[in-house]
């Protein structure tokens, strides 16, 4: 991690080694809490939970998490913190600063979360930009290390969005073997293939679902239409669903299926294919929680 201020805006802010021993952590502390056994390492600690959108597993997973670990979150909604206008940004953030141990941020634009860690003096965690969902990877990670391996070939088959983004960074990183299908014009953003292709290499790209699933052990995808596009709606349904993006019985042979939620039953995955047994997803919700008190312990603890 560089910087004086750890921080973790995208997956590559951690190295290699980094990324593995949080998800070693994360495998830990998902074994403690199994156990019941406690593990209140951040006793004492606040952190303060930023959200510009909706959530369901980052909001809890984060507070709960906080409490598992000795610790407090708070809560700040749209209507708490203005980051559109209220104050500048830099504001906010030498202002947090001076209350809570960490800042994890949810917001639309990148560079807002960016600011935010540039100005805070305690570690900020990116909780979902419009670019990047690097909380997201460490679960997806650590569900495919535990449930496939890392020997395993992946297929993102969908949007090149923000979780597909982090992901292909992650995947870097951690080695694994990924493909990637979207729609032309729909693709990984070519700075994230670039930083990919650094951390050892980028994903293969091609417009064609049906080839990216052929040889792969576990088919990923996310919603159509991310939180802020409801404007593209149409014209993005129109386009995955031309193009055969959606995870059904016919695309799919045996691979297992990961989405990191909240689907779109009917759109990019059917009923039958996320309730089916081939089904990561769940796993996937649970370890948000171990692998976010992993990083967490990470960038508040040491
Ligand atoms: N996967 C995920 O981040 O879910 P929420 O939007 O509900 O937090
Ligand atoms: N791509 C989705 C992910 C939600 C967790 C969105 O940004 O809405």
């Amino acid at each position: 991690m560089g910087g004086a201020v750890p921080r973790f805006v995208d997956v590559d802010d951690l190295s290699r080694s980094e990324l593995f021993a949080v998800l070693d952590r994360a495998a830990a502390l998902k074994r403690a809490a199994g156990r019941g056994e406690p593990h209140r390492y951040l006793a004492g600690d606040t952190l303060a939970m930023v959200f510009e959108k909706p959530s369901t597993r980052t909001r809890v997973s984060f507070e709960t998490g906080m409490t598992q670990l000795g610790g407090h979150a708070v809560f700040l909604g749209p209507d708490d913190i203005g980051l559109d206008g209220r104050e500048p940004i830099q504001d906010i953030a030498r202002s947090l600063s001076q209350y809570v141990d960490g800042i994890m941020a949810r917001v639309f634009d990148h560079a807002d979360a960016v600011e935010l860690a540039d100005y805070a003096t305690v570690p900020v965690v990116n909780g979902l930009t419009d670019d990047a969902h690097p909380c997201q990877t460490l679960a997806d990670l650590l569900t495919i290390r535990e449930s496939c391996g890392f020997d395993a070939s992946v297929a993102w088959v969908g949007d090149g969005n923000n979780v597909a983004q982090s992901f292909v960074v992650g995947a870097a990183l951690a080695g694994l073997d990924l493909t990637v299908a979207t729609p032309a014009g729909y693709g990984i953003d070519d700075d994230v293939l670039e930083r990919a292709a650094e951390l050892g290499a980028a994903p293969e790209t091609t417009d064609d679902p049906a080839a990216a699933v052929a040889g792969a052990d576990v088919v990923y995808t996310d919603v159509w239409v991310s939180m802020g596009q409801e404007d593209e709606r149409e014209e993005k349904l129109g386009v995955f669903e031309a193009g055969g993006f959606q995870l059904d019985d016919d695309l799919l042979d045996d691979q297992r299926v990961m989405h990191c939620l909240p689907a779109h039953r009917g759109e990019e995955i059917t009923d039958a294919v996320i309730e089916s047994d081939r089904a990561l997803v769940w796993t996937q919700a649970g370890n948000r929680l171990h692998a976010q008190k992993a990083l967490l312990t990470r960038l508040l603890g040491d």
